[in-house]
């Protein structure tokens, strides 16, 4: 099999960058099989607590699904696809216990921009330009971007982008909140590593919490308020919250180990 991955761990810091840049980094089953592995990988590495996720290149982060992978897929084998695909990478990532944060250095197309959204946070770069086209293919968008899209930017600013399958640049993202900064390509890595090294910095088990209540307040399934209260409980009986109250106490920096 093909390798479409560069991985690197940088100290506390994972960085995954797909490597497909002759399609545009588009997603097709290889690449979602090798990405869900190297997101195993990094969340049971006791070493990283922050991940990135770049596109190689300076074209493209992700241009989409491989639309010639799909091309003479039938219904049930589209609903596979979506449903494989959200489970095995994008709620993964989304549920993941580690902060992911998505280095969009380029084209954010369809899967491509579902990607970005799985992460935890989005940073890009001035060149980059989002949207979900799928309706352009006679197709709407399979790995949650009906869902996540409207919860960062609201349901009429991306029913618009839906409908309508154009593509935004990257300062209007960022006032639409869709990627928290734009910075030029050449800072695009080190903002993303900056970031990634204070997230490293603060307690694992303590991020790993915040991610699990911030994601129940956007599941129907579940109460946000109480999955919070719960967690917050539990971090009193955790090594981090001993030292992290003790550093503070001790007026020094705080040395976290995780669970
Ligand atoms: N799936 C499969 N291949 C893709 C792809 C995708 N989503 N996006 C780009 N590619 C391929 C192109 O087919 C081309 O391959 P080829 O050189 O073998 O013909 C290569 O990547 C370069 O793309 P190209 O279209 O020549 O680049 P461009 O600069 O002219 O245009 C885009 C860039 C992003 C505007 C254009 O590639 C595009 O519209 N891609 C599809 C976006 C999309 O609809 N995504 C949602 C899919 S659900």
């Amino acid at each position: 099999m093909e390798n479409h991955l560069i991985i690197e761990k940088k100290g506390a810091i994972g960085i995954i960058a797909i490597d497909r840049p002759a399609k545009l980094n588009a997603l097709n089953k290889e690449v979602i099989d090798q990405l869900s592995i190297a997101f195993k990988n990094l969340f049971e590495d006791h070493n990283i607590r922050a991940i990135i996720l770049t596109g190689t290149g300076e074209k493209a982060f992700v241009a989409g699904a491989d639309i010639a992978a799909f091309s003479q897929f039938t219904p049930s084998q589209g609903t596979a696809l979506a449903r494989e695909g959200q489970d095995q990478l994008f709620h993964f990532i989304e549920q993941g216990p580690k902060p992911v944060i998505a280095a969009v250095n380029g084209y954010a197309l369809g899967g491509g921009l579902e990607l970005a959204m799985a992460c935890h946070i989005r940073i890009a770069s001035e060149n980059a330009q989002m949207g979900l086209p799928e309706v352009s293919l006679g197709l709407i968008p399979g790995y949650g971007g009906t869902q996540r899209l409207p919860q960062l930017i609201g349901k009429g600013r991306a029913n618009e982008l839906i409908f309508s399958a154009q593509m935004i640049p990257a300062t209007k993202a960022q006032d639409y909140g869709l990627v928290n900064k734009v910075v030029p390509l050449d800072q695009l890595m080190e903002t993303a590593e900056s970031l990634a090294t204070k997230i490293a910095q603060q307690s694992p088990t303590a991020i790993r919490a915040a991610i699990a209540a911030v994601n129940a307040g956007l599941d129907p399934d579940k109460n946000g308020y109480e999955t919070e209260i719960q967690h917050f409980g539990a971090c009193f009986g955790t090594p981090d919250f001993i030292e992290g109250t003790s550093a503070f106490l001790e007026k020094r920096k705080a040395q976290f180990k995780g669970a």
